[in-house]
C-alpha cells in the first residue's frame, strides 16, 4: 500500500513531520510512507483556480488521488487544525475529481500540551466527511507533551506512542 503523509506544519523542528518521519519506520510490511511539503502551496484564490491549479496544489491533488491512504499529522493552534492545512485541503477540495473522495485517511497529532490536538483532530475529521473521506476510527493518536517524546534530533523515542503510531498503521492498511 502506498501512503501519503501530510503535515499541517512548516516548521524544520516540527514535532508533527517528526511524527510522520516515525511513522515512516513503522508501516507494516509491503507498505511504504511518503512525506509531502505543503510548503509550496500558494494560498486559495478562486480567481486563480478559475486560470488552473498551479503547479504545487496539482502535484498534491495527483499525490493524494495516486495514494492508497493519506495520514495527517497536524498541530492544533488554538482548538483548531492549521491554517497551513486548511488551505491544502480547500485546494484539494474543489472539483474535478475530488481527491479524498473515498480515500483511507488516518490522522494523528503532537502537542507539548495535555491533549495532544485531540481538540484539532475532531474538527478536521468533521471537515473529512464532507470531501467524504473513509477516516479510521482506531485507535486514535493524540501525542501529548510531545516536547519530552522526541529527542532533539526528532527522533520519535517513546515507546507506547512508536507502538500506537504501528497499531493505527495497520489498521489503516487493513481497513
Ligand atoms: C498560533 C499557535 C496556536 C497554538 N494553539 C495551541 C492549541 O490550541 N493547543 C495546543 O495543544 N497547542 C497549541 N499551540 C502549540 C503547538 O502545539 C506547538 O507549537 C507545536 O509544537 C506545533 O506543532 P509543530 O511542532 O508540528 O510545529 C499553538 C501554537 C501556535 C503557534
Amino acid at each position: 500500500m502506498k501512503i501519503l503523509g501530510i503535515s499541517g506544519s512548516l516548521r524544520k523542528d516540527s514535532l508533527n513531520t517528526a511524527a510522520l518521519r516515525a511513522a515512516q519506520q513503522l508501516v507494516p510490511a509491503g507498505s511504504t510512507l511518503e512525506i509531502f511539503s505543503l510548503a509550496e502551496i500558494p494560498i486559495y484564490n478562486e480567481d486563480i483556480r478559475d486560470k488552473g491549479y498551479p503547479a504545487p496544489v496539482q502535484k498534491l491533488r495527483d499525490a493524494i488521488k495516486a495514494a492508497d491512504a493519506v495520514v495527517i499529522a497536524c498541530p492544533e493552534y488554538n482548538y483548531s487544525f492549521t491554517g497551513v492545512l486548511k488551505n491544502a485541503i480547500d485546494w484539494a477540495s474543489r472539483p474535478p475529481e475530488q481527491p479524498f473522495d473515498g480515500k483511507k485517511i488516518a490522522l494523528m497529532g503532537a502537542s507539548p500540551g495535555m491533549l495532544g490536538t485531540a481538540r484539532a483532530q475532531y474538527q478536521l475529521r468533521q471537515v473529512f466527511i464532507f470531501m467524504n473521506g473513509k477516516i479510521l476510527n482506531r485507535p486514535e493518536v493524540f501525542i501529548a507533551a510531545a516536547d519530552k517524546k522526541f529527542d532533539d534530533k526528532g527522533n520519535l523515542t517513546d515507546e507506547k506512542t512508536r507502538e500506537v503510531i504501528g497499531k493505527m498503521l495497520t489498521a489503516l492498511v487493513n481497513s
